[in-house]
């Protein structure tokens, strides 16, 4: 399967390791940095991490679970990172900061500069760690890499299995630029969901030639299906951080990335030419740059009031929403308005494709 340069194991600039997902590649990174679930348990303030206050709330465990408190940033109506409030929100005590490129795009430059800048020299009192999530973005080019201390990543979104993932981190294995880190700690231990993940992969590799159509896992009904279903409802991503599953291994590395990309723009495409006659609402991202592998269609609508009767056009035009996210816990629209217009307007198109293909979103 094609990967950039730096998604190598030892790419230039940086190591990376598969993961069941991001939030075990938070954990990974978080314990590897010495924040520890011991010390979180005897209460030891270990400072805080600052989080978009537009999210996917199970991004707030980790770092809780590492002894860290957690606060927000707002985001621009846009999804852009307001830099402002950002910068006017870190302390002495920021020990951490996490940034998202949305939905598949990429934050625009002068964002990405932005945290490059923070994560070489600090401002201020505040010198945090920069943790990157690709998880929208995974099959976006990004020819240059993460700017990141920490890149983090799920593949699931995209029609993989129910696991699957990577921590990336800057520095080379021989300690330059990654200060002498040790390796991430990553349980491997053979749980159930493991050996059925195992078994699914080898059913289809004796069954196929090319194990479920690409590195996807099968959605019509066969055995193997109901395999990856048991290994999914056997699976808790909510403690340990683990490694990636043998089988979802397997299905990853017979990917067929080019066409993934494909299939999921030219839907993008599809769904944006109907939903650009919508009266209610529009397109987020009306267009599409080169690169981007865009995970859904994000709508805007006029007003929140408006956004119900968006999701009405939309579905009598055969495209169904899903509304994420909601406000995160404590994000109130006087402290947050970016990320409260976000919450209470958006709603994301799922890409007309196979059903497969948009599970777990
Ligand atoms: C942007 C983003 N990052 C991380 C995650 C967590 O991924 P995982 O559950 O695979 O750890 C999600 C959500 O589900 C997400 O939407």
């Amino acid at each position: 399967m094609p990967l950039s340069a730096w998604q190598e194991a030892d790419g230039p600039g940086g190591q990376l390791w598969h993961t069941d997902g991001a939030r075990s590649a938070l954990r990974a990174a978080l314990q590897r940095e010495g924040f520890r679930s011991a010390d979180a348990l005897a209460g030891a303030g270990l400072g805080e991490a600052l989080l978009p206050a537009y999210l996917c709330d199970t991004l707030i465990g980790p770092f809780r679970q590492h002894g860290l408190s957690v606060r927000f940033y707002d985001v621009n109506p846009d999804l852009t990172v307001d830099m402002e409030d950002l910068d006017r929100r870190m302390t002495s005590h920021t020990r951490a900061v996490l940034f998202i490129h949305y939905f598949g795009f990429l934050q625009p430059e002068p964002v990405r500069q932005f945290f490059a800048d923070l994560r070489e020299k600090g401002v201020g009192a505040a010198h945090p760690l920069i943790f990157e999530d690709l998880t929208h973005a995974v099959w976006t080019d990004l020819p240059e890499g993460p700017v990141g201390d920490y890149a983090v990543a799920s593949y699931r979104k995209f029609g993989q299995p129910f696991d699957g993932g990577f921590l990336w981190a800057r520095g080379g294995a021989d300690g330059a630029g990654g200060g002498g880190r040790p390796e991430p700690e990553l349980n491997t231990w053979a749980s159930p969901a493991h050996c059925l993940s195992a078994l699914a992969w080898a059913l289809e590799a004796s069954e196929t030639d090319s194990p479920s159509g690409g590195g996807r896992r099968p959605d019509g009904p066969s055995t193997a299906r109901t395999l990856w279903d048991g290994a999914e409802r056997h699976y808790d991503r909510d403690r340990v951080a683990r490694s990636m599953a043998p089988g979802s291994k397997r299905m990853w590395e017979g990917l067929d990335r080019e066409a993934l990309v494909a299939c999921r723009r030219a839907a993008y495409r599809q769904a944006l030419e109907t939903a650009a006659a919508c009266p209610h609402g529009e397109a987020l991202r009306p267009h599409l740059p080169p690169g981007v592998c865009p995970l859904v269609l994000p709508m805007r609508a006029g007003t929140p009031a408006e956004r119900g009767p968006m999701r009405a056009w939309l579905a009598r035009k055969g495209l169904n929403t899903v509304l994420l996210w909601p406000p995160a816990p404590g994000v109130e629209r006087d402290d947050f308005p970016g990320a409260a217009e976000t919450a209470a307007c958006l709603a994301s198109v799922v890409l007309p494709l196979p059903p497969g293909d948009n599970r777990a979103l």
